[in-house]
């Protein structure tokens, strides 16, 4: 019935409405009925939620009601004049205190909801420096491993590139999204991806990438290991899977499921990880940083070494409040 009206345009209506109430009330008792009781304390709705809607202007309405109260008093009803201006004053002084209130009240909520919208936006530029200085970082990297030739050298400067610019990557989707504290996993993953292709110069008609990803949203407590981690392991896929110009295919699922389980699986179908490679004691730092990192996530991992490498991990979203909270890497 009131869906037509705005909810502002529909207090106005109640309170006219009520106002017009009660002075029916008011001429009807008074002319028609004849009773000597003025039904006043009915006033004190009207004018009330006046006050909290309209603040000090709710003194229109009690001004007025008072007025048609003189009236009817001088005119019908048997009342002495200092008790009806008493009644009038009291109903005018309870519009002018609860209207002082609920003005308070408002510019109480104004003060926080701007000291909010200026620490988002402090978040959101805390975000943006970040990402830009781990930018700067990559690009220093990439301009200093210019001057170096030894081959591991530059390995592992391309590994740690790789992982600046995951963890860059999560600060700029923390940015780019509207909710400041959480990132979609889907996006971050394909752009992921694509950089380090880039940063490994690997031809993605060579290995063609295949992703299977629902997306989920995490909060930057998560997102960060969680994001690492697919770093590491794509990376390794790039780096180890397809020697000497081989081709093959690269497939990341992720999905959850409805006990709010995250099944992550990294999958190539390339030369398979050496049998010696122990994923529960590595010697080396990628698979080191995947065991801390999964633990942190109280994630559990299972390898597969047929046809090529399979990586599974499962770990449950925990709830994290919406804050800035600092991740642990
Ligand atoms: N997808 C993969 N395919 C084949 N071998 C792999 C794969 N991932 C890891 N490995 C093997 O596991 C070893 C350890 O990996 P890691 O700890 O990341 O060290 P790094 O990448 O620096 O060699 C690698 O040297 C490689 O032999
Ligand atoms: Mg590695």
């Amino acid at each position: 019935m009131f869906a037509g009206i705005k909810k502002q345009n529909l207090k106005f209506y109640l309170v006219f409405f009520l106002v017009v109430v009660c002075v029916d009330i008011a001429l009807y008792v008074a002319f028609i009925k004849d009773v000597e009781i003025a039904y006043t304390h009915f006033f004190y709705v009207p004018v009330i939620l006046a006050a909290m809607w309209y603040r000090k202007k709710a003194m229109y309405a009690a001004v007025f009601l008072s007025s048609i109260y003189l009236f009817v008093s001088y005119y019908s009803l048997n009342v002495a004049l200092p008790v009806t201006v008493s009644t009038g004053v009291v109903l005018i002084m309870v519009a002018y205190v609860v209207g002082i209130a609920s003005e308070r009240q408002a510019k109480a909520e104004d003060l926080i909801e701007t000291s909010l919208r200026e620490k988002e936006l402090l978040l959101k530029e805390i975000r943006y420096r970040v990402k830009n200085n781990m930018q700067v970082i990559n690009s220093l990297l990439s301009l200093q491993s210019k001057y170096i030739t030894d081959k591991k050298a530059l390995e592992s400067f391309k590994e740690t590139r790789g992982r600046v610019l995951a963890m860059a990557l999560v600060h700029e989707e923390l940015y780019s999204s509207g909710d400041l504290s959480k990132i979609s996993v889907s996006h971050y993953i394909e752009t992921m991806a694509n950089q380090l292709f880039r940063v490994h110069n690997i031809d993605h008609e060579i290995v063609t990438i295949k992703t299977s990803v629902e997306d989920v949203v995490l909060g930057i407590d998560m997102a960060i290991p969680c994001g690492l981690i697919i770093s590491e392991l794509i990376s390794n896929t790039l780096k180890h899977a397809f020697p000497d110009g081989r081709r093959g295919e690269i497939f990341i699922g992720l999905h959850q499921d409805k006990d709010s389980i995250i099944h992550l699986m990294v999958k190539d179908n390339g030369m398979g990880m050496p049998q010696d490679v122990n994923l529960d004691d590595p010697d080396t730092l990628g698979l080191l940083l995947v065991k801390i990192l999964a633990r942190q996530l109280d994630a559990s991992v299972a390898v597969e070494r047929e046809g090529g490498t399979t990586i599974k991990l499962d770990f449950k979203v925990k709830e994290q409040p919406d804050s800035m909270i600092s991740p642990k890497v």
